[in-house]
């Protein structure tokens, strides 16, 4: 590496880096993972880019809205970038790696741009560009599994994410995804152990291990290693509460995995397993390799088995060809499932993915009308399951103060409900119970059992 004087006098001269993240988990974790590898170079981390001399944008490519945002962004910046020739801008993540060396054309005032798989190279290529200049691209999908990460850089005290594979081997037929994060590559358990291990070492309770299609974890690994055995060894670590992982996919969910979960007392009853769309056609062309009766007998298996689990999914409105039949076995598939809660996406065309071949045929306006209708039903099934909640007790994972009222607590339940409750702040980090005697359809508010 080469040296240049402001950037490496660790620890003396501090350097400024403005850091804002779009999109999944994932990105939100490589943030996190970045900044730890920063502030290691001396870096000092502030929230405003006029007060940076480095500005960095992680970001995602899997709606076009997504993207239009971060362009938004960075043109946003080219005054400050002529008054201030000297600043670092740079562009990360899903769309570095999605557009590459064009976005030095479409925005050359842009000085790096790191694709998925380099940002733990980040102090070397930011030391590149005050070396050598402007313009550097780092797109390469270079192997990288596992990241020295500072384990007290975290949003939350209590709750920390992992990684345990990156990548997507899935292809479906709409998705970004696989193009811009690569094949799927697995971190070995003890890797994963151990860095959980520094977390609950350091004050974490709950772990969320991510992965884009972590049902497939271990592919690749020697020993025929699956995710089932992942959790079992991280349901054995003292000190560690809770356990969850995201994202599932119900072709590669495993009855075996359902099984483990309901054993292994730390893991929650809790499953992210979008469901994209309720119509067989429609499913058979995002090539999701499963079809709804499929669908329904693993949720009934897994409810069978984990009595309480609650179920997350996403969907897809307005995918090409949706008629209004197709959408309103969605509307059934929803109405039956009855999820916990639902992200619900208007279709948008990815070029270069197989989808994208097809006609994007549906009228904006009936992609939002759809949209609209989802959310609504979505919002009253969530209002109508959580007033089943009233008059019960909740165990809740206490994070810390409330954000929307701070004199309260906040935290949640296994099932992942979010709670708000009246009580000390020394409860943080630790379970409570809570009666839960108000909801909305997003919370769940109650009291101690003991508070009158
Ligand atoms: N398996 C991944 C999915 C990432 S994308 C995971 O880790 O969650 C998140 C969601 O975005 C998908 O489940 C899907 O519902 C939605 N999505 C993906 N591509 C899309 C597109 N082209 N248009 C609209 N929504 C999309
Ligand atoms: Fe995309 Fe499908 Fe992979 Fe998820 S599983 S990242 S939706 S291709
Ligand atoms: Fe977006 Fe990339 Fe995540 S495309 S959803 S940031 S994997």
């Amino acid at each position: 590496m080469i040296d240049s004087p402001n950037f490496t006098n660790k620890g003396r001269q501090y350097k400024t880096v403005f850091f804002e993240t779009f999109g999944c988990q994932m990105n939100k974790l490589d943030a996190e993972l970045s900044l730890g590898l920063l502030q290691e170079e001396g870096y000092r981390i502030v929230d405003k880019p006029d007060a940076a001399d480095v500005i960095l944008f992680n970001t995602c490519s899997v709606r076009q809205h997504a993207e239009d945002k971060v362009y938004s962004h960075l043109g946003a910046l080219k005054m400050l970038k002529k008054k201030h020739p000297e600043v670092i801008v740079g562009v990360l993540g899903c769309m570095a790696q999605k557009d590459g060396e064009s976005i030095f054309k479409r925005m050359p005032h842009v000085d790096l741009v790191c694709g998925t798989r380099m940002f733990s190279r980040l102090p070397e290529l930011l030391l590149n560009i005050k070396n050598h200049g402007s313009h550097v691209l780092a797109v390469e999908e270079d192997q990288i599994v596992n990241v020295k990460r500072a384990v007290t850089y975290r949003p939350n005290f209590y709750q920390a994410f992992v990684t345990v594979m990156r990548g997507c081997d899935n292809f479906c037929s709409y998705c970004i995804v696989p193009y811009v994060r690569g094949r799927e590559i697995s971190r070995t358990i003890a890797d994963v152990k151990e860095e959980v291990q520094a977390l609950v070492s350091n004050g974490c309770k709950e772990v969320t291990l991510l992965g884009q299609n972590i049902n497939s974890y271990g592919k690749g690994l020697t020993g025929g290693v699956t995710l089932g055995d992942l959790l079992s060894e991280l349901n054995d670590i003292d000190g560690l509460e809770r356990i969850r992982f995201v994202t599932s996919h119900p072709a590669d969910m495993s009855r075996d995995l359902i099984r483990t979960m309901s054993r292994l007392s730390k893991v929650c009853e809790h499953l992210h397993m979008p469901a994209q769309s309720g119509s067989d056609s429609i499913l058979k062309r995002m090539r999701r390799g499963y079809t709804v009766d499929y669908y329904r007998d693993l949720i009934s298996y897994a409810r069978e088995w984990i009595p309480h689990i609650s179920i997350a999914s996403d969907f897809i409105v307005g995918f090409p060809g949706e008629t209004d039949g197709d959408f309103q076995e969605t509307v059934r598939l929803m109405e039956d499932i009855r999820f916990h809660n639902c992200f619900i996406f208007k279709y948008s065309p990815r070029t270069g993915t197989k989808a994208a071949e097809l006609e994007d045929d549906l009228p904006d306006g009936v992609k939002r009308a759809r949209n609209m209708k989802l959310l609504e039903l979505q919002k009253s099934i969530s209002l109508e399951e959580n007033r089943k909640m009233i008059g019960k007790k909740v165990q809740v994972l206490v994070e810390g103060a409330s954000k929307s009222d701070p004199n309260k607590l906040s935290g949640r339940t296994r099932q992942n409900h979010i709670v708000v409750f009246r009580g000390s702040r020394d409860l943080a980090g630790k379970l409570a119970d809570v009666m839960v005697d108000e909801v909305t359809d997003l919370t769940l508010y109650g009291k101690q059992p003991s508070c009158s």
